[in-house]
């Protein structure tokens, strides 16, 4: 059987306290399906390492981690010593654009045993996939000041798509939600405002989408569209955004079903040309990091993902179903309203795979 090179990357803050459940999960399920796992575990890619060395990644990472079948990656970000974009431009969002990770696929659901924020939802009443576009867009860093320090200071940061990138994960987006029951794809769009380049944007969903007939489409501008995550949730199934829109609407439908320590995503090369990365929605946490209460669902269930990927989906299941008994039976992190440690209830998912 082939063993899979899995690069553990715990990062900073919570990275730090959430890996490790991760990898004992991983290490449970890994057991019962007689998946052979190693794992390489790597400090770097950390503010802890940019501190010792000034960067945030030996000049070699590329060499190191493209052999891996996957990376497993915590939280980077210690604003408190390094600025959040040169720790980010120096690892998380590097992986995403040099690995052509160009999608972010980031899983809402409303689970059984967490209190929903919005009034009268069960589980089975919000249940979406978001898919982010992962490697352009709004994310660049074309631009510049200009008369800085004077009062007429200006800065200029261009967004950039290109038809190639936009089509490839609208067909992305297309294709998942013809798998599905409800075949049904929202194209998250601003054309009213953005008036240059997400009229284009939504002429490339068209365009796309002639080729997927079962699919039906509702194009909504952003604004609507995060009202309605709040309001009516149960009206999405897939929601295609790019890079922003695609990050902002992944922090708020998690906190739509309770917490965003739930929260998994799985940034894809679907052509496995280079590794995939899985790791939570959230960042490092600096506010509760040091206490052993972050919530490590979004960890784990982020690795479950990982061995779908790998072609594993009963151990993804497995994971999934042990997530979901933790929940309703506990024990449970503070966010969950409950007392437990990350330990705790790392420990228990573990022993119910
Ligand atoms: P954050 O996601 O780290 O935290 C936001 C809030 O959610 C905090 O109050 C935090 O305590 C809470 N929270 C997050 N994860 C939790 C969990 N598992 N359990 C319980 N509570 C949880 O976002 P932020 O505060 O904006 O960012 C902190 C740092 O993380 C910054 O450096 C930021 O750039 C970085 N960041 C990194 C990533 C990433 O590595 N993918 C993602 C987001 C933010
Ligand atoms: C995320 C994060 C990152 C993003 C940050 C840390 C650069 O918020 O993964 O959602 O904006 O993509
Ligand atoms: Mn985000």
């Amino acid at each position: 059987t082939k063993t899979y090179k899995i690069a553990a990357i715990p990062g900073d803050g919570i990275g730090k306290e959430v890996l490790p459940e991760g990898l004992r999960v991983l290490e449970a399920v890994s057991r019962r399906f007689g998946i052979q796992l190693e794992f390489t575990h790597i400090d770097w890619a950390s503010c802890d390492y940019y501190q010792k060395t000034g960067q945030m990644m030996p000049d070699d990472w590329r060499a190191q981690l493209q052999p891996m079948d996957a990376i497993y990656f915590g939280a980077v970000g210690w604003p408190a010593s390094v600025p959040d974009h040169v720790s980010l431009w120096g690892s998380l969002l590097k992986f995403r654009r040099e690995f052509d990770q160009y999608i972010n696929l980031r899983p809402v659901r409303l689970f059984e045993g967490v209190p929903c924020p919005l009034a009268g939802r069960q589980p089975g009443d919000i249940d979406y996939l978001v898919v982010r576009e992962n490697t352009e867009g709004e994310y660049t860093n074309l631009g510049g000041v200009m008369y800085g320090g004077t009062d007429r200071e200006i800065v200029i940061q261009e967004s950039v798509y290109s038809r190639f990138g936009a089509d490839r994960v609208l067909k992305y987006a297309f294709e998942l939600a013809q798998q599905r029951d409800r075949r049904h794809l929202t194209v998250a769009t601003k054309s009213n405002g953005i008036a240059i380049a997400m009229p284009w944007w939504d002429s490339r969903a068209d365009a796309v989408g002639q080729a997927y007939p079962s699919v039906t489409v509702d194009k909504q501008h952003i604004d609507i569209l995060t009202a309605r995550f709040v309001l009516q949730p149960g009206r999405f199934d897939v929601v295609v955004a790019s890079n922003l829109f695609g990050d902002i609407l992944s922090d708020l439908g998690p906190a739509t079903t309770g917490t965003i320590g739930l929260a998994p995503s799985a940034n894809l090369n679907p052509e496995r040309s280079f590794p995939s990365l899985f790791e939570p929605v959230h960042g490092s946490a600096p506010d509760i990091y040091g206490r052993n209460i972050a919530n490590p669902v979004a960890m784990i269930w982020s690795g479950a993902m990982m061995l779908q990927f790998l072609g594993h989906e009963d151990a993804h299941d497995a994971i999934l179903q042990a997530i979901e008994r933790t929940l309703i039976e506990g024990p449970r992190t503070p966010d969950l309203g409950g007392t437990a440690s990350t330990t705790d209830m790392g420990r228990a998912i573990a022993e119910r795979i």
